[in-house]
């Protein structure tokens, strides 16, 4: 049986996640949005780079939910970007009404599916994804971490003139300006960045890395990035569909572990078949628990705002 994702959100991060599905023949992909006319032509423009690009997989537009059934993966990535000097927080209430019309559609036709949110707040519309489809916890995931981890990574590389695929990185935390990016768990070829650079060094980069959505807003003017986004939202998908089981962080309903009860929060997981497998539990320092705790209380206030207006 051939795999199905559907990418709710026919954006520039949509787009991005179909043509790099497509073009790792990881699944036919069905791209679905309110605009009439514009999943249609941007999914007909990304199959017919199929026989030049050699992959084989169909993908079709969509402005309803019917194309989208038994999807294996919903990717939503639906909602307004943030503008310059906007927060991803500034977001909430608009994109609130976006994700759950989304998630209410797309577990209607696709009721085995995992989720895999893009919307930001990150972490606020993977709790709005949680409550509204009522998905057992693994299956429900949101991407920021690896696309925080992807910048801090660049950055490290860059400054020291290596390979970027020599550098494993891990960021914790809410995908806002309070994430928290361990640096101590951060290795070129497993040499710790401490043996690397000094501390105002790293420091300067983990700033570069909190602050790497904003920097690119800041350019664009109009909009959020979208190459990077894609590009980990796909790794998300592929370890799924593939089952390779990667270790990644990825924002996870947490029960409890690092102290955290009832929020989404990016921590590191095992990602396969069933979504997420495994919720790895580090040791912190006080200073990373504390960091943790504060990014949690960010993520637990925008929860707030909404829980207010569920009523
Ligand atoms: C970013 C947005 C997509 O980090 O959250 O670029």
């Amino acid at each position: 049986m051939r795999k199905k994702v559907t990418v709710v959100g026919a954006g520039n991060v949509g787009a991005n996640c179909a043509l790099r599905i497509a073009g790792k023949e990881l699944a036919d992909v069905v791209l679905v949005d309110i605009v009439e006319g514009v999943p249609q032509g941007k999914g007909l423009d990304i199959l017919q780079s199929g026989p030049v690009e050699g992959y084989d997989v169909n993908i079709v537009g969509s402005n309803d939910y019917g194309p989208t059934a038994n999807s294996d993966i919903v990717v939503i990535t639906a909602g307004f970007p943030r503008k310059p000097g906007m927060s991803r927080d500034d977001l909430l209430l608009a994109n609130y009404e976006i994700v759950k019309a989304a998630t209410e559609q797309a577990v209607k036709h696709s009721p085995n599916s995992i989720l895999i949110l893009v919307t930001n707040p990150l972490d606020a519309m993977c709790w709005t994804a949680f409550q509204v489809s009522k998905f057992s916890k693994n299956r429900v995931i949101g991407m920021a971490g690896v696309l925080d981890t992807a910048r801090f990574r660049t950055f490290i590389a860059q400054e020291l003139e290596v390979s970027v695929e020599n550098v494993t990185a891990m960021v914790l935390g809410g995908h806002g300006d309070t994430m928290v990016p361990l640096a101590r768990l951060t290795s070129v070829s497993g040499i710790p960045l401490s043996e690397l650079m000094d501390q105002a060094t790293i420091d300067r980069l983990v700033d570069r890395a909190r602050n790497g959505g904003a920097e690119i807003v800041k350019y664009l003017k109009t909009g959020s990035a979208y190459y990077a986004p894609s590009s980990a939202a796909v790794e998300m998908v592929e370890s799924i569909l593939k089952d390779k089981k990667k270790v990644l962080p990825c924002a996870a309903y947490l029960e409890g572990e690092y102290g955290i009860k009832g929020l989404f929060v990016g921590v590191p997981v095992k990602l396969g078949a069933r979504g997420i497998e495994k919720i790895f539990q580090l040791r912190l320092s006080a200073d990373e628990q504390a960091a943790l705790q504060k990014s949690a209380a960010a993520v637990q206030e925008l929860v707030d705002v909404m829980k207010a207006k569920m009523g």
